[in-house]
């Protein structure tokens, strides 16, 4: 029996009752399927999951993706490792939804905290449904009509910009060209419509002269940070947490250094945005 605790307004629920090192039959990964409709972001406490049963988890949800720059787990190709430290500081600031560089960004996202800060560390969701809903009609219309372009080279500038930068990605740069999705995309299961655009990825929206984009983009960046539209989760080691990738956007917020935190993360292939 799932015992479901809506955490904010917006979106977010822990899930109580299920252990996730096991394998989970059809109904449970329905009912998770439909709550992460509901809640667009679920999270679990205390499960000591391996990353064979994070993989076997993340794959109730769909095929995985691999992600092109982030180092993996050893015997886990989808497992990527995101670990940040006092000399190794993380470069994920801005919010962001996972690899919309991709034409086919994930769905979601399996996330683990493996290692965490005694404080701090925390990450905060958006709904990216509330964002668009409270958006006017006229906004909406407008936005509606509209490509943003979204580049892997742009997310990873910083990266790039290292010494022996450009060798190391220079695979995933040629593999990842820019990408162009709708700045406002339909839920393919819920039907919403969502704000599509991001802070890390998002380039600029094609046919408006470059400084309407940046204002336009703008506008957009600091509205989907309102407060009524987020969720803030605290982890400790084995908490989890699965997000809708089409529906939201995160961010770490990076307030523990020089502690150290290592998080194991898979994400879902997606479908095109529409
Ligand atoms: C991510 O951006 O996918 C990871 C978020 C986090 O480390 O809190």
């Amino acid at each position: 029996m799932l015992d479901i605790t809506p955490l904010a307004g917006a979106l977010g629920a822990e899930i109580r009752g299920i252990d996730l090192s096991q394998a989970l039959n059809d109904d449970t990964v329905r009912k998770l399927r439909k709550l992460l409709n509901e809640y667009q972001v679920i999270f679990f406490r205390e499960q000591a999951i391996s990353p064979q049963q994070q993989t076997d988890l993340a794959q109730c949800f769909g095929p995985l993706q691999q992600h092109p720059a982030y180092d993996t787990v050893a015997g886990h190709p989808a497992v990527t490792i995101l670990e940040s430290s006092a000399e190794k500081p993380s470069k994920i600031e801005q919010w962001h939804s996972d690899m919309t560089f991709r034409e086919h960004p994930p769905l979601g996202t399996v996330l683990k905290a493996v290692e965490c800060p005694a404080r701090g560390g925390d990450t905060l969701w958006a709904s990216m449904t509330a964002a668009y809903d409270a958006l006017s009609a006229p906004m909406q219309s407008f936005l509606g009509g509209l490509i943003a372009v979204h580049d892997f080279s742009h997310g990873f500038r910083e990266s790039l910009a290292e010494p022996g930068g450009r060798e190391r990605l220079a695979d995933a740069v040629a593999t990842n060209p820019p990408v162009r999705h709708p700045v406002i995309r339909t839920h393919p299961e819920t039907g919403k419509k969502v704000i599509f655009v991001n802070a890390l990825f998002t380039t600029h929206i094609e046919g408006l002269r470059r400084s309407e984009s940046d204002a336009l983009l703008q506008f957009l960046f600091q509205h989907i940070q309102t407060p009524e539209f987020s969720v803030r989760f605290n982890w400790r080691p084995g908490s989890i947490a699965i997000w809708d990738n089409r529906s939201t956007q995160h961010k770490p917020v990076n307030d523990y250094f020089p502690a150290y935190r290592r998080m194991e993360r898979i994400t879902i292939d997606g479908d095109k945005p529409y």
